[in-house]
């Protein structure tokens, strides 16, 4: 692994898109869909950098096997810039880690936010796409990564409680933070026909109680290939690259890059910082920087 400071870095690069994945329910796969998504889109040429938010369980870095000298936790602390926390993961992924067993974001400053937001618009690398990995619920934290993205994929099972959470979780972002349109992503389905069922169920719901389009990604399977590449620290993208979750998380990633690239300068890295600072930590509606 190459130390942070040979990733290159160019001033002024175009704007990145940035994608959240959220879901409200844990354990669902936001994780694992994040660092597939991102070595699928990094495979297919694009530079992306994948941003672990979830400062309860680290899990990007463990996920990866990289051992990272600074993490997000080092930046809210002063103990380094953003920048020093970027690693180079596989074929040139970049990665900034969260920390482990510490703070959640729900429990940060508004002035740690803050400081979140300078770290950033300071970290000046090429970058195409973003993949923001969250927390599950829906801590403030979680509510602004979301609303500061172009793209929010919310990442459901076959679960009651994953569907109702899903539900809760778009009703917020829809209601609260001014989010109007969600990708919604079927993971560990037993039968592509699942996937499709759960959004329907989804879509139901939304679509009479709420204002916000709900576009179904696809479905994931449920795959021994990916639990595989979990214990081998790897993406199931990498490592096995011709199983059935890696075709589908190609798919996903070759489907993401035809989704409308926002009117600039929405979704560039600076501006994604100007709207988490001009939203008010605890405002209810989204701030005239949507
Ligand atoms: N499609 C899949 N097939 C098989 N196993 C899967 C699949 N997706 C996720 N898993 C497994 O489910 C477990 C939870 O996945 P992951 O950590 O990605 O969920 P998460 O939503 O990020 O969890 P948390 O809410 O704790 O952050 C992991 O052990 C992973 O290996
Ligand atoms: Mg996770």
């Amino acid at each position: 692994m190459r130390s942070p400071d040979s990733i290159p870095s160019t001033p002024h690069h175009p704007a990145p898109r940035v994608i959240a994945v959220a879901s409200g329910k844990g354990g669902v796969g936001k994780t694992s869909v994040s660092i597939n998504l991102a070595a699928a889109l990094v495979n297919a040429g694009q530079r992306t950098l994948l941003l672990d938010t979830d400062l309860g369980l680290a899990n990007v870095d463990v996920m990866l096997g990289l051992s990272p000298r600074f993490t997000l936790a080092d930046v809210f602390a002063g103990r380094c810039e953003l920048r020093d926390t970027v690693l180079e993961g596989p074929n040139g992924l970049m990665i900034v880690p969260a920390a482990s067993g510490k703070r959640h974001m729900t429990e940060l400053t508004p002035q740690q936010h803050v400081g979140l937001v300078h770290a950033f618009s300071e970290l000046d690398l090429p970058i195409d796409t973003m993949v923001v990995d969250n927390a599950a619920g829906l801590a403030d934290g979680v509510l602004t990564f979301c609303q500061a993205a172009q793209e929010v994929v919310v990442v459901v099972c076959d679960e009651p409680a994953s569907v109702t959470d899903a539900y809760a979780l778009i009703k917020v972002l829809s209601r609260e933070r001014g989010v109007a349109r969600v990708q919604v992503l079927a993971n560990q389905v037993q039968h592509p026909v699942e996937g499709k069922q759960l959004f329907d169920k989804l879509e139901r719901v939304t679509s009479r109680f709420l204002d916000v389009t709900l576009n179904y990604l696809g479905a994931i399977p449920r795959d021994e290939w990916l639990r595989r590449a979990v214990q081998r620290q790897e993406s199931v993208v990498d490592a096995f690259p011709s199983s059935p979750s890696a075709l589908a998380f190609r798919d996903i990633g070759r489907r993401s890059r035809q989704w409308q690239s926002p009117a600039a300068p929405r979704g560039h890295v600076e501006f994604f910082i100007e709207r988490l600072i001009g939203t008010p930590a605890n405002s209810p509606t989204r701030s005239a920087a949507a």
